[in-house]
């Protein structure tokens, strides 16, 4: 389409409206004798408040990767499950009510549906690795929500996330929770926003009702029905009616999912239970429907006004009398950009992480520490990512600061004996000599015991574990670097064939596994992967005395 033809088509259904209200200007014109219509008028150009973004800019902080945030993501395909959000390290009460927000409409979801969540890896390509909220995300219709998702056919539950101030210790965050029916026959059955700010210096909470004062609502109405008049091309601003009944029921209940904005304005969400014969500029409802200015878009009488219209923005000027002492604070943080004071974020391998809740994955390096160790622990750094080490007595010996590195790095350690001996092979006596001088090694280097054991080759029994005195941690999905296989290979194995509670094996002595680390990291980031420890993947340390494949 050109965009002169674009134009056209914007303005007939504009002219087709202002045709309806010539007919009854002509008519008064003939009897009062005023001059006739000027029929190259055009109606006024104004901003489309669901542009939201444009007219607001990008919040500060919220980009993923520029600040300490926690950026999460998960997605089952049965339950039809997408999920993002962030916590801020150090706010224990805002990440525990944001979770939990999340974690109950994802149990409440499945539960409908007859079953329930687990978490599971999606396949490669899949582009998890994009976590936690995304700016738009507020403004964004329900039905493109829910597509967005991973679902493709079915009922599907999406949550997503928009960081609405992160400036100072002011941190707001408003997550979306959209349910519905994706595929053939789309449909938005749920469409719910819940805004959570906290004080980063004092912990304090609030929600989106404490910006505004309780007398507000009145003002928000007049704004949302003008604002809507010109979002379906209404040509006048004539006064608004009052609510009707039902809608001022809504109204009562107050408006929760109110945020400030960077220009000193507030977004707010228009609440699910506002239906549209107020929003009508076309005759009530028995006319037809009102028509858009894209010519395509028509607000059906009837159906939620959030569907379509999810936000109004307020301007200033207009929301400055509506605001509670909180509100003003936020509105001056949201407008005055600043680092945000957050807690430090624990290294990798030492977050509690909730391994049912996330597809969680251990890789794992035996045979080091080696020099070519010191090149991965920097590439795990790069990834925000962590491993176990199961190390050979020798080698640490040889690279005692190695080995502390890895430790002070925050992975896990392991023993993998002292001359890598078969040890069902071995007599009791040896079992308990090979283990011991490597967790004394280890313990000399590190300050550090390791309470997990790899048995070389895997060979293990039940004598072995007895005498071990540790569990032995064996692995589901081998890579098999050792034998040389090509680069690509080796990356497909490691980043591509592991399911959530996997144990991945590799060896970090050679240069061409090491090599392979920043494409299986990001691989299986990008597959919806948390990269963890032994102890987290198992959510503790495992029992001595057992064996263990896999974290399933
Ligand atoms: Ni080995």
């Amino acid at each position: 389409m050109t965009d002169a033809s674009r134009q056209r088509s914007k303005r007939r259904p504009v002219r087709r409206l202002l045709g309806v209200a010539m007919l009854g200007v002509a008519t008064f014109a003939l009897a009062a004798c005023t001059p006739a219509p000027d029929l190259a008028w055009q109606p006024p150009v104004r901003a489309a408040v669901t542009s939201f973004d444009e007219a607001v800019g990008d919040v500060a902080g919220a980009e993923p990767g520029s600040t300490p945030l926690d950026h999460h993501r998960i997605r089952d395909s049965a339950p039809a499950v997408d999920a993002r959000w962030t916590e801020v390290p150090g706010q224990t009460d805002l990440n525990a009510r944001v979770r939990s927000l999340v974690v109950d409409a994802v149990g409440a979801f499945a539960s409908r549906l007859g079953t329930t969540y687990e978490p599971e890896a999606a396949a490669a390509g899949a582009g998890l690795g994009s976590r936690g909220c995304e700016g738009g995300s507020s403004s964004t219709l329900a039905a493109e929500v829910l597509a967005q998702g991973g679902a493709t056919e079915g009922e599907a539950l999406v949550i997503t996330c928009e960081i609405v101030v992160a400036s100072g210790s002011e941190f707001g965050e408003r997550v979306r929770v959209v349910e519905g029916t994706v595929g053939a026959t789309p449909a938005v059955t749920r469409d719910e926003s819940f805004v959570f700010f906290a004080d980063t210096a004092t912990a304090q909470q609030a929600g989106g009702a404490d910006v505004i004062t309780a007398d507000a609502a009145l003002s928000i109405w007049n704004e949302l029905v003008l604002a809507a008049r010109r979002e379906l091309g209404a040509l006048w601003d004539t006064q608004v009616a009052p609510p009707s009944e039902a809608n001022a029921a809504v109204l009562a209940k107050g408006f929760a999912d109110v945020t400030p904005t960077p220009d000193g304005g507030l977004r707010i969400g228009i609440p699910a239970g506002l239906l549209t014969p107020e929003m009508d500029v076309s005759g009530g409802a028995d006319a037809a429907p009102p028509i858009s200015p894209d010519g395509e878009t028509t607000l059906v009488v009837g159906e939620p006004i959030s569907h379509r219209f999810p936000s109004i923005h307020i301007a200033a000027d207009a929301a400055a009398p509506m605001l509670t002492d909180l509100g003003r604070e936020l509105v001056a943080a949201s407008a005055t950009p600043q680092p945000l004071l957050a807690g430090e974020r624990p290294l990798a391998g030492e977050r509690d992480v909730n391994c049912e809740l996330f597809a969680c994955v251990a890789l794992t390096f035996d045979d080091g520490p080696a020099p070519i160790t010191e090149t991965l622990l920097g590439q795990l750094r790069d990834h925000d990512a962590t491993a176990t080490f199961f190390l050979v007595g020798p080698n640490v010996q040889r690279y005692p600061e190695i080995a502390r590195q890895i430790d002070d790095d925050g992975h896990q350690l392991g023993n993998h004996s002292w001359s890598h001996p078969q040890f069902t092979t071995l007599d009791d006596k040896k079992i308990e000599e090979e283990v011991k001088k490597t967790n004394d090694a280890i313990l000399a280097a590190t300050g550090e015991r390791p309470s997990v054991f790899r048995p070389p080759y895997g060979d293990v029994d039940a004598r072995v574990l007895t005498k071990v005195g540790m569990p032995s941690i064996l692995w589901d999905i081998d890579t098999l670097d050792w034998e040389g296989p090509p680069h690509e290979t080796i990356v497909d194995r490691g980043a591509n064939e592991a399911e959530a509670g996997s144990i991945i094996l590799m060896h970090d002595i050679h240069d061409s596994t090491v090599d392979a680390v920043p494409e299986i990291l990001t691989g299986l980031h990008d597959r919806g992967f948390v990269l963890v420890t032994i102890d987290q993947i198992f959510g503790g340390a495992p029992a001595a005395g057992n064996s263990y494949t896999s974290a399933r």
